[in-house]
This record gives C-alpha cells, structure tokens and sequence, in this order.
C-alpha cells in the first residue's frame, strides 16, 4: 500500500456524486452557524443516507477495492473466528445462543463462519447481521447464497438491535470506521477540530474546546511531551456498549481491529494522530478529499473499549494480538486441513497466513479483544499470550 498526498482523479461520475455530499455538508455547516464537528463530518463522509461511503455502491472491498480485510484475504481468519464463536454458542442450549454480525462488509465472513460452524456441529438458530449500508446487505445476501446458500434460511439482517439476546456479537474492522473527534493540544490550551466552509471549499478550523470536550482529552491523560499534540478520540463508544448492553443478556462480544493500548496510541511522537483515508489502495492524510468517494479511518483506543465496556457490564475476558490469537484459535491446524484439500495452494495458502500474522503485516497492528457478560467461558484464542495488563 502507497502513503501519498496526490490521489487519482475520480471519473466524472463519481465526482458528481461526492459533490453532491459537499453541498449537503456545505448545508450542515450553514445550519449549524458555520462550522461542524470533525465528527458531524466523518459521519456525513461515511454514513449520510444515499451518499456516504459505506452507505452506496461506493465502498470497494478486496484486491481491486480501496483497502482489504482480513476475511477478504482468507478464509482461514474467519474459521479461527468461527472456532472462538463454536466456544460460546456450545454453552448454551440448543437454539439459545445466537451470532451478531456487525458491519459485515461484503458477507464473505459470515459465509466462512457459518460454514465452519456447520463443521463443527456448532450452528446457531440465527446468524444476524446488522449494517447501516443497505448497499451492503444486498452484497451479503449475495455472498453468503453464493458460498453456503443451505444456510441462508439461518441469516437474518436486522436494522436495530434485538431487545435481548444471548451467544456471541462479533466486528471486524467496525471500531475504525466510527466517527472521531480531533482534538489538538497547543500551550496549555484544547483545541477541537471543526469543518467550515471558506473560499469555496471544505476548511479543517481549530477551535477553543468547550469544557465537555476539554475534560474528555484530559481523562486521557496524556503527557504532551510534544506539542502542539493532535490526536483523536471515540465519542460514540460509551452509547455503542451501552446500547449493546441493554440488547446481549448473556455472552461475548469479539472486536478485531488495528490500535494500541491507551498508553501506545497517545504517545508523544504519534503527534499527528492515527487518521488515514483510503482510496484505490492508496493512504492519505486528506479526508476532506472528495468525500463518499475514500474510506476515512482511526486506530482503537483498546484501554477506552475496555471502560466503556466495562461501564455497560462486561467484563473483559481477553486482549491479545491478531498473531497470538490465530494461533491459539487453530490456525496451523486450519492451514494443514486447507493443504490437504488443496496441495496446490502450498504458497498461496502459506502467504495467507503469512499476511494474517507477521508482526511487519497484520499481526501485531491489529489486537482482538474479547469482552464478557453473565458468561463463564475462556476463549482460547487467549489462552497463551493474553495481554489484559496493557490496557
Ligand atoms: C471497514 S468495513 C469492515 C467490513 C467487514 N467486517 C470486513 O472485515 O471486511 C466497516 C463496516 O462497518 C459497518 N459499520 C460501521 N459502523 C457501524 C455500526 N455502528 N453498526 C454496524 N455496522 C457498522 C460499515 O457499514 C461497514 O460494513
């Protein structure tokens, strides 16, 4: 992947469309005396209706896509996922534990694990899934009837949360994709990031930060050895695991995705903070280029998933890397059964693994955190290498 600052101009299509989400941006800023929140901004970017990223055809997944996910590059991820998953839906009775899929992108792993939790005799009653793209959901249906169309009828989509429930909520890569607020921190004064419009464009402005948004970065406690010190935080993850909280009476919630313990993501030479953009497989740093048109992204405060989490009433039952959580969970084992089947895949399947688990690719970059409620069952993707003191 390329980091770089000059991106390839969209077809005219595609500009026309991100267009149209600046004018209705341009419209929020009107309304709301001439600036919104960096937030209000990265949730128009990816969510508005009809227009954001992730909401239209626009979000591209895989090889030829704007970026790629770990279930994308192999299905050995999400048999290790389905492996952790078969753990929590045994506890329960017959039909009583269910699986919530979060922002299930393209339906590639729900299709995975649905088919390895049918190896393993462990098949839930339902398999939901719930994502605010309806763009996505069509592709979903289409992946999973394409790969394990017997177990469609199990597959339901679902556009709130079920009032209760018990078994297991799995996300990949959702954390990353939620709105953030940036802050910078500048001779003793907090200053929040806002999006105005001026000069016929789309503006970044520093302003002085109210006293809510002031407290907030100072519960971070960082040291701001440097400044001026710009990094982001996650206002909607109280309220996520508040509102999941009210919805799973008993169970897990497994959350994969790339960031660092509180103390790793806040320090003083991350001063620019962890936001990157998206587009046709290049990086940037410029997520008010054409937006609905690239993905725009944080890394995870995993120490501030696990207060929130804990504020809501669970408990966290495990923290570890991709690398050591794939390889409790039974990579190598379901590598050897893929090599079986196919002996030709020697050096595909080896670059899979390779991929999902080098410290330099996905290994390390990306943490799996497992968090637990009225449910006495250790994963044991943690069961060597769980690393709960660093949060
Ligand atoms: C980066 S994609 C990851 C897709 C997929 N899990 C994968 O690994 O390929 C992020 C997904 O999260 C969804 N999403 C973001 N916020 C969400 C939320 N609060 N609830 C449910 N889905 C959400 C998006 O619509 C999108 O499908």
């Amino acid at each position: 992947m390329k980091h770089t600052q000059s991106l390839p101009e969209p077809s005219a299509e595609a500009l026309r469309h991100s267009e149209k989400l600046v004018a209705m941006i341009r419209q929020e800023i009107f309304r709301n005396q001439g600036s919104i929140s960096f937030r209000r901004y990265m949730e128009m970017a990816l969510y508005e209706p009809l227009l954001g990223y992730y909401v239209t055809g626009t979000y591209k997944i895989g090889a030829a896509g704007d970026f790629i996910t770990a279930p994308e590059i192999s299905p050995l991820f999400s048999q290790c996922i389905a492996s952790q998953t078969a753990e929590v839906i045994k506890t329960y009775k017959k039909g009583g534990g269910w699986v919530l899929e979060l922002g299930a992108g393209s339906g590639t792993m729900a299709a995975d694990i649905l088919l390895e939790l049918e190896r393993q005799k462990a098949l839930p009653e339902r398999y939901l899934i719930l994502d605010l793209s309806p763009d996505l959901v069509q592709r979903q249906r289409q992946t999973i009837a394409k790969h394990a169309a017997h177990l469609l009828h199990l597959v339901e989509w679902i556009s709130q949360l079920p009032e209760d429930f018990n078994g297991i909520v799995i996300a990949n890569e959702v954390l990353d994709a939620m709105p953030i607020e940036i802050f910078t921190q500048h001779e003793d004064k907090v200053y929040q990031h806002h999006i105005i419009w001026e000069e016929d464009q789309l503006r970044e402005q520093l302003q002085i930060a109210d006293s809510d948004f002031q407290k907030t970065v100072q519960r971070l406690q960082i040291p701001f050895e440097a400044t001026p010190y710009t990094s982001e935080f996650n206002p909607n993850l109280p309220g996520w695991f508040e509102t999941l909280g009210k919805s799973l009476q008993s169970g897990m919630i497994l959350l994969i995705d790339y960031g660092y313990p509180r103390r790793e993501y806040y320090l003083p030479e991350r001063n620019k903070g962890t936001l990157i953009c998206h587009y046709q497989h290049l990086v940037n740093e410029a997520p008010l280029f054409y937006p609905g048109l690239q993905d725009i992204t944080a890394s995870v405060d995993f120490t501030g998933v696990a207060e929130a989490a804990d504020k809501a009433g669970f408990c966290v039952a495990g923290f570890t890397s991709q690398a050591a959580f794939l390889a409790n969970a039974g990579l190598e084992d379901f590598f050897m059964r893929a090599l079986e089947n196919n002996p030709e895949d020697q050096y595909k399947l080896a670059q899979q693994v390779r991929t999902l688990s080098l410290p330099s690719e996905m290994g390390e970059r990306f943490k799996v955190i497992a968090l637990s409620k009225s449910l006495d069952v250790s994963l044991s993707g943690f069961s060597s290498l769980d690393q709960r003191y660093r949060l």
